[in-house]
């Protein structure tokens, strides 16, 4: 005990029973269940900060170790809010405390699985249809929506709806594959997964919004790579970082319907969110995102994704296909075949955009050159390749991902002239 737990604790023997608590408490080491919470029933399995409903097997504890793996890493690793909290409560730490509800069903129409949340409690509850009890991007997706409901911040906020599902598989995604959630999994037994990118969305329409809600052609359960890039900053842009995700709930302007976005750049501070987005997807040309396993699904996948965003018209200039120009925060990734060890590009564009020649090498190594006022060069060593990378980033605008505005589907107009090289 330190010296001022000490005082604290002298001073509320002091102050007798009725004395307001002086210092948050620890949470205990089981938070209580609470059967209200969804429909309750005698067949139960328990760990400290679940209850599995509607089975007492070895599956409900293989479910529960994922989930209080996925609690360690997020809650006590990461630092956020707890889902033993609940969302009504404003000064958390005193509790009370409870059990996140979990029921295995055997059917539930059109999901596999489903968070709810019970108002009166103010608590999260997850149903997970039965055979989806142990697969990480069901049951740990759900929990990442618990988590996210937890937060408060981007809870009611039209503009955040549709980033519910990109947080919820970033969230699936670390904890199976991320050294951040490891100590957790090695402390829980369970052994890291495979990724769950999905290249032939999120390269293959890289020029749809950054997170598109639209339903059947939205990108919103496939744009979490951009969270990843985030977290993992391999760039080390100053303000990103481990904690990027949980700042943009915490530091959320509260009821203000703001973006993500919006927050992001209060997050990131001096680092400009065009910079952000513009050389994350610099490093979409390599999957370069210091994650090894999303760089060697590119590499056994490269050859089948679209790349098909330019047109030539002659001389070594090309134009961006109407159909394709990116809109607001997406991006074209366009390989290049050198023919000279010395390349150039000069781009003309109808808007502000951020461009990068992203260069590699197998290895990997990587390099980026920025596009500064309208050109870019860069002298290839032997066994490095090119990538021309164009991203439409304006001044951050509000807009709704489920509701898309003609303003954030306009695409960027774009021509560039190439030296030294073609596209592929
Ligand atoms: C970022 O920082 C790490 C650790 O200091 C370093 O290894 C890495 O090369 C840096 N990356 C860039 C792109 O500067
Ligand atoms: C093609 O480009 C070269 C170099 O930029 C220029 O000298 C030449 O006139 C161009 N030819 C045509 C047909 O535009």
């Amino acid at each position: 005990m330190g010296r001022s737990q000490v005082l604290v604790a002298a001073l509320a023997l002091l102050g007798g029973s009725s004395a307001a608590p002086l210092e948050a408490r620890a949470p205990p080491a089981t938070f209580p269940a609470n059967p209200a919470i969804g429909y309750g029933g005698s067949v139960y399995r328990d760990s400290a900060h679940f209850r599995v409903y509607g089975r007492n097997d070895q599956r409900a504890d293989t479910a529960l170790r994922m989930l209080e793996t996925a609690y360690d890493c997020y809650v006590n690793a990461l630092g956020y809010r707890s889902t033993g909290l609940s969302f009504n409560d404003a000064t958390d730490g005193d509790g009370p405390w409870t059990k996140i509800n979990v029921y295995s069903v055997a059917t539930l129409p059109g999901a596999a699985g489903v968070m709810h949340s019970d108002a009166g409690t103010g608590m999260a509850w997850l149903e997970v249809q039965q055979d989806y009890l142990t697969t990480p991007g069901v049951v740990v997706h759900e929990f990442g929506h618990g988590v996210h409901y937890h937060q408060k911040t981007w809870v009611n906020q039209g503009r955040t709806g549709a980033w519910w599902e990109t947080f919820a598989n970033w969230f699936a995604d670390t904890y199976a594959t991320s050294n951040l959630c490891a100590t957790s999994r090695n402390n829980n037994g369970i052994a890291a997964g495979a990724t769950m990118i999905d290249l032939r969305k999120t390269i293959g329409d890289s020029f749809q919004v950054i997170v598109d809600g639209t339903a059947g052609s939205g990108n919103y359960y496939q744009a979490w790579p951009f969270f990843t890039y985030l977290t993992n900053n391999p760039d080390n842009l100053s303000g990103l970082g481990r904690d990027t995700l949980r700042l943009m709930m915490t530091r959320y302007a509260a009821n203000s319907n703001e973006t993500p976005l919006h927050t992001l750049q209060r997050v990131a501070g001096s680092t400009s969110v065009a910079r952000i987005v513009g050389r994350y997807w610099a490093r979409m040309a390599y999957v370069d995102l210091a994650y090894p396993s999303a760089h060697q699904a590119w590499l056994s996948q490269r050859g089948s994704l679209n790349y098909a965003n330019v047109d030539a018209t002659g001389n070594g200039s090309y134009r961006v296909k109407a159909a394709r120009r990116p809109q607001y925060m997406g991006a074209n990734i366009v390989p290049l075949r050198a023919t000279s060890s010395s390349i150039r590009v000069t781009i003309q564009a109808s808007g502000a955009y951020t461009a990068t020649l992203a260069i590699y090498r197998a290895g990997p190594s990587t390099r980026y050159v920025d596009v500064v006022n309208g050109a870019a060069s860069a002298t290839l060593a032997s066994g490095e390749q090119a990538t021309l990378v164009v991203a439409n980033t304006p001044s951050l605008i509000l807009f709704d991902p489920f509701s898309l505005s003609t303003q954030a589907r306009t695409g960027l107009d774009y021509s560039f002239i190439l030296t030294g090289a073609t596209v592929a």
